[in-house]
Order: C-alpha cells, then structure tokens, then sequence
C-alpha cells in the first residue's frame, strides 16, 4: 500500500519547494506531480534523456544509506546530463520512493538542457 512521504526541493536560486509524494512511484514521477520544472524528463523514465537530472544532497546518511545502488545504464546516462555531474548526481526517473526516503532532499540543476 502506497504511502506519503515528503520531498523537499532545491532550486537552483536556493528556493524551496516541499510537497507529499505517494510511495512506490519514481523520484522523477513525484517531481512532475509536484509541478517542479527543473526535471523535465523528456523520455518519461526510459533512461534515454539525463533530463531527469537530480543531486541527492541529504544530509540525514539514514535515508542517504536508504537509497538504490546506481545502475550502469544509470552511470553511464549522467554523462549526458547538461549539467556538471557531481558525486550525489543521480537520475530521479532511478529513484523509486519508499517509506525510508521520507523527508528527501532533492537539490536542482540549473537547466537540463
Ligand atoms: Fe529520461 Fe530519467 S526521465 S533518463
């Protein structure tokens, strides 16, 4: 059963946006949901398109540990993104939620494109 949790997002100014999310759906498909226009996610979560783009910058390692091993096909797509790759660059359409991502925070590239 589908639970809600809370994401909280960083824009690229240093604005927040927070907003509930139901478990079970990708990181990606909550930030469409919550309207935050910085993740366009062109490919609708095929992996295809890096505009998906996301840093995952939490500082509670709880949910940090609480995250999905990254992917190959995963790896080797954020080398497409538009924005600088970091450490904490991730795909959100990757990112299932569940329970312990609770209280996530998401910062924001500036452009995907
Ligand atoms: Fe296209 Fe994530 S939505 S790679």
């Amino acid at each position: 059963m589908a639970t809600l949790i809370e994401l909280h997002f960083i824009h690229h100014d240093g604005s927040r946006s927070c907003g509930k999310a139901k478990t079970g759906q990708s990181l990606m498909q909550a930030a469409l949901a919550l309207d935050i226009d910085a993740v366009a996610a062109d490919c609708g979560g095929l992996l295809t398109c890096a505009t998906c783009h996301v840093y995952l910058e939490d500082p509670d390692p709880a949910r940090v540990a609480a995250l999905p091993a990254m992917s190959a096909d995963e790896d080797s797509m954020l080398d497409f993104a538009a924005m600088p790759r970091q450490a904490s660059s991730r795909l959100s359409c990757q990112i299932p939620l569940t329970p312990a991502l609770d209280g996530l925070q998401v910062r924001l590239p500036e452009s995907q494109y």
